[in-house]
């Protein structure tokens, strides 16, 4: 089997990657190694950036987009039970955000693709990338009882965190960099219409809780919770009760619901430097992780794909190596960005256990400050929104 561009991981960044490239006249080809089921349903992100969503319409996978994403002008942080608008629209020259979720991203860009007959295949097995440093790079794998061998010009690592092209590269080529927290979230689905008409950040003494939304009949809620958390010891009323303490204000109440899925996610930040090592190039999870807060990680992925897919066209069109050249210190400008607003929302908004009320104070300190100073609330909502050149 012969490609030009062989791509381990159908997640946002590998099939927008795909579907980018196939625009352009570029041949590819992707590997999953789970089932289409499990990818359309895991559930994860929800908040893109505006270029993001932008992006998806222009390269015309986002008609169901257009029609179903929820665009929100503004985010709300509450602390010290009050609430405060950040209007994100108002402080940054007209960018909002659009709530759409990733499964969906992911559902209609895997349509597009099976629908245009170009290959995708799920349920891959022993994956293995090799010869990376060769002009003739290739990848391994098993699929339906038969071992084949994949030649490409250039092999994608768009395999997440836990892929194999990341650990792929000799001990010693990249630098590592990464935060550990001493927390986790726990997320829900539930069948109810959401409290609130804008996502609510809130900063709470029993720990951080967020309100968030899939679409008019679907909330998504996250506590944050112990990183080893039990998730069997959280039945549905707990999560009700819980969410109600932090969340709650006077005259307010969360609607509860019936919960649909619920899952914990750990917190880590970590970036591996560069993004590339020969014929091999990195996007999104699989070279670097945010905390949620923020969320940033899915629109990392997707902007690291429109470099690397802007890259490749140049190259098969020009020679050019220039830009696949560019193409790791470009991405990591906008990842260390990312990973600093997303550590730094993270800190003003969780609980630490440090033994007295130093961060509490300052947590406090720096929230009242952003929510009252125009310079502040800007910062924080031209990095929310996505900062367009960095
Ligand atoms: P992934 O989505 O991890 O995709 C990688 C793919 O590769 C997977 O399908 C995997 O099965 C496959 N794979 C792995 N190993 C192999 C192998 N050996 N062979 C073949 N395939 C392989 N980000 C935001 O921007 N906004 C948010 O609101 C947000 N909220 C989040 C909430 C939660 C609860 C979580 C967990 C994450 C959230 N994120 C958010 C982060 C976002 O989901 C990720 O950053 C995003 O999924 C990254 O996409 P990706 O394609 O790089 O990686
Ligand atoms: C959602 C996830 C996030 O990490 C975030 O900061 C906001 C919203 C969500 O899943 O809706």
């Amino acid at each position: 089997m012969r490609t030009q561009v062989g791509i381990v991981g159908a997640g946002p960044a590998g099939l927008t990657l795909a579907h980018l490239l196939q625009r352009e006249g570029i041949e590819s080809v992707v590997l999953e190694d789970r089932s289409r089921e499990y990818v359309e349903q895991r559930l994860r992100a929800g908040v893109l950036e505006q270029a993001i969503a932008d992006l998806l319409v222009e390269s015309g996978a986002g008609e169901r987009l257009r029609g179903e994403g929820i665009v929100h002008e503004g985010i709300e942080l509450q602390f010290d039970r009050e609430r405060h608008r950040i209007p994100l629209r108002d402080l940054t020259g007209g960018r909002s955000i659009v709530i759409y979720g990733q499964t969906e991203i992911v559902k209609d860009l895997i349509r597009l693709r099976l629908a245009a007959g170009l290959p995708l295949l799920f349920e891959v097995g022993d994956v293995s990338v090799d010869d990376l440093e060769s002009e003739r790079p290739s990848i391994r794998f098993a699929h339906e009882g038969a071992e084949h061998v994949l030649e490409c010009d250039v092999v994608a690592g768009c395999d997440g965190y836990h892929g194999v092209c990341r650990p792929s590269i000799p001990a010693g080529v990249l630098s590592e960099f990464s935060r550990d927290y001493p927390f986790g979230w726990l997320g829900i689905l539930a069948e109810v219409a959401p409290s609130n008409d804008e996502l609510v950040y809130a900063h709470h003494e029993r720990g951080f809780a967020l309100l968030s939304l899939r679409s008019p009949e679907l909330s998504r809620l996250y506590i944050q919770c112990r990183p080893d958390e039990d998730l069997a010891e959280w039945h549905d009323d707990r999560i009700w009760e819980e969410l109600q303490l932090r969340l709650g204000l006077d005259g307010w109440t969360l609607a509860e619901g019936l919960i649909l899925e619920k899952g914990i996610t750990g917190m880590r930040s970590y970036v591996a430097e560069p993004m590339r090592f020969g014929r091999l190039f990195l996007a999104g999870d699989a070279a670097h992780i945010v905390p949620p807060t923020g969320a940033k990680g899915l629109n990392l992925a997707l902007h690291d794909v429109r470099l690397l897919a802007e890259a490749l066209v140049s190259w098969y069109r020009t020679g050019s190596s220039e830009l696949l050249d560019g193409y790791s210190d470009a991405c990591l400008r906008r990842v260390w960005r990312a990973e600093h607003f997303s550590w730094w929302m993270t800190s003003m908004l969780h609980r630490f256990d440090s033994g007295d009320d130093f961060d509490l104070r300052l947590q406090l300190s720096q929230l009242r400050y952003v929510t009252t100073s125009s310079a502040a609330s800007t910062s924080l909502a031209e990095n929310y929104v996505g900062i367009d050149r960095i």
